[in-house]
């Protein structure tokens, strides 16, 4: 299912609509992966018809988009984890170096005990994410609790961030082998802020 949604992504005749849709729907299974590596506490509820063991959720989670991009996850994330906190990270690429460049930044508390996700759908020379995750460290995070949570990289960019922050975890659809001189996934799928906010 999310291969067939990334390959509407790729593909350069999508429209705007059809974009957006494979977006959202790869967004929401992502969601629904990252759920999984949330602790669980056991509790006991009383059903109209006696006890019955259960379980809810242990766990604070953080939810943390670099923009632009990694704001289209952010509904779906949110949709899962109700009590979320959410942080921004604005990070753009300088477009000629392809460096990246924190122009904003606005966190919620959080304690080494909560799991973080910071969400990018894009990881390319994995500058941005290497920033974030910088910051995250630098504010206490536990970095064995930080997902990177994205739908496409490229083998280099998620080779560097591995050596830099081996600790978290990495979740994407699928691993590119290259870069463009531009510093773009190849094949990739283009630019996907454009694509999916209908900029040039
Ligand atoms: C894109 C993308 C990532 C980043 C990945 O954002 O959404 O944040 O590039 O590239 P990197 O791994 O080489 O750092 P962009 O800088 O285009 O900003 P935008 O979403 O605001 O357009
Ligand atoms: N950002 C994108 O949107 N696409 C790329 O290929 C690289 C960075």
């Amino acid at each position: 299912m999310k291969e067939s949604l990334l390959t509407v992504l790729r593909d350069k005749k999508s429209t705007r609509t059809q974009f957006r849709r494979a977006a959202d729907k790869l967004a929401e299974l992502l969601a629904a992966d990252a759920a999984l590596h949330v602790q669980q506490e056991g509790i006991s509820v009383e059903t109209p018809l006696g006890k019955a063991a259960g379980s809810r959720l242990q766990e604070q989670i953080v939810l943390l988009p670099i923009l632009r991009a990694g704001l289209l996850m952010l509904p779906h994330f949110m949709h899962l984890f109700e009590d979320s906190k959410v942080g921004f990270f604005g990070i753009r690429r300088d477009e000629k170096t392809a460096l990246p460049q924190l122009y904003y930044e606005n966190l919620p508390s959080f304690s080494p005990n909560d799991r973080l996700f910071l969400l990018d759908p894009m990881i390319a020379t994995g500058g941005s994410a290497s920033l974030a995750l910088a910051h995250l460290k630098a504010k206490g995070a536990d970095m064995s609790k930080v997902h990177l949570i994205g739908i496409l990289g490229a083998k280099e960019g998620l080779e560097k961030i591995r050596k830099e922050f081996p600790q978290i975890t990495i979740n994407v659809v699928a691993v590119d082998p290259a870069l463009s001189l531009r510093k773009f996934i190849v094949p990739g799928l283009g630019d996907f802020g454009d694509r999916y906010f209908g900029t040039a």
